[in-house]
């Protein structure tokens, strides 16, 4: 039975509850963040915690009163549950005002809700999945156009994922206007001969905590990044392609709509990034 924290207090998952007038689950007026944990330890955690703020502020919403102790609560529900790898998923809705209503509630009336909760991924660095790369399928990106913005309105995602595993794929790859935006839960680069070229950062894809790691590990070892939108057939033509993201790490692409990347094994340098971010982030690791 898992410790989770709910506006303030640590309570048994099982007796933990939020109000069914909650915004998050009426309106989906909510943001989150998943943070990993390697070694008991924290990876990239001012990141997330600088995203956060950033979300809640693009919306207007007021910060959670625990908002200063969220390094201390990260920390504490990782040790009450003893998880050495996994995640700790960290959840901010606007709050439950006393009925149904599209406006805003008065900040100082209704306070934003909290929610945090800890996945224990045992095998999360050391992943199969990670030695054989994953099949990615391309979709319509249809999502708001707000995506910098770390909301909880997952739904297209989750549709992508499921429309990945009909087609026999892993994961789906978003494309609009042509051009790759991103997967549905991370941020999509392909690479040919020596250069990554990954998506620019605009309001079309979230800004990964990861990627920013990813990115300044690649050119600090001489690799060249290119920052700017790709189209799935030029992915489909490159010599390797992976994805970033905090529950993945790095992770191999082999397959884009059905067609081979190389020899349909993970790639050189998505091998190469993945080891230097998990050495790296575990001696950054708080
Ligand atoms: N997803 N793009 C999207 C749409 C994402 O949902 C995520 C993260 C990323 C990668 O961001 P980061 O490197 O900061 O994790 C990119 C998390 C892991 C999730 O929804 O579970």
């Amino acid at each position: 039975m898992r410790t989770v924290f709910v506006n303030g207090e640590y309570l048994p998952e099982t007796e933990a509850t939020v109000s069914i007038f909650d915004r998050g689950f009426l309106m989906a007026d909510g943001v989150y963040e998943v943070t990993s944990v390697l070694d008991g330890k924290l990876i990239d955690f001012d990141g997330h915690l600088a995203r956060l703020e950033r979300s809640l502020a693009e919306l207007d919403m007021g910060k959670p009163d625990a908002f200063d102790d969220l390094l201390e609560i990260h920390r504490e529900l990782v040790r009450v549950n003893g998880i050495d790898e996994g995640l700790v998923y960290l959840q901010v809705t606007r709050g439950a005002a006393a009925d149904r209503d599209f406006a805003f509630p008065d900040p100082d009336e209704v306070r934003p809700t909290l929610v945090l909760f800890t996945q224990s991924k045992p095998g999360l660095a050391d992943s199969a999945q990670a030695k054989q790369g994953i099949k990615v399928i391309s979709i319509d990106d249809i999502r708001w156009g707000r995506r910098d913005i770390k909301t909880t309105q997952l739904l297209y995602p989750s549709m992508g994922k499921m429309m990945a595993k009909a087609a026999g794929a892993d994961d789906a790859w978003m494309v609009e206007d042509g051009k790759v935006t991103e997967g549905t839960s991370n941020n999509a680069y392909i690479v040919t001969g020596n250069r990554i070229v990954t998506r620019h950062l605009t309001n079309d894809i979230l800004h990964g905590i990861t990627r920013a790691a990813v990115l300044r590990f690649a050119r600090e070892a001489q690799m060249e990044v290119e920052e700017r939108g790709f189209t799935i057939e030029e992915a489909k033509a490159a010599d390797e392609a992976f994805v970033t993201s905090a529950s993945t790490f790095v992770m191999p692409v082999v397959e884009i709509d059905g067609q081979r990347l190389g020899d349909g094994t993970p790639g050189p340098v998505a091998r190469r990034l993945r080891e230097i971010y998990l050495e790296e982030s575990r001696k950054a690791a708080i």
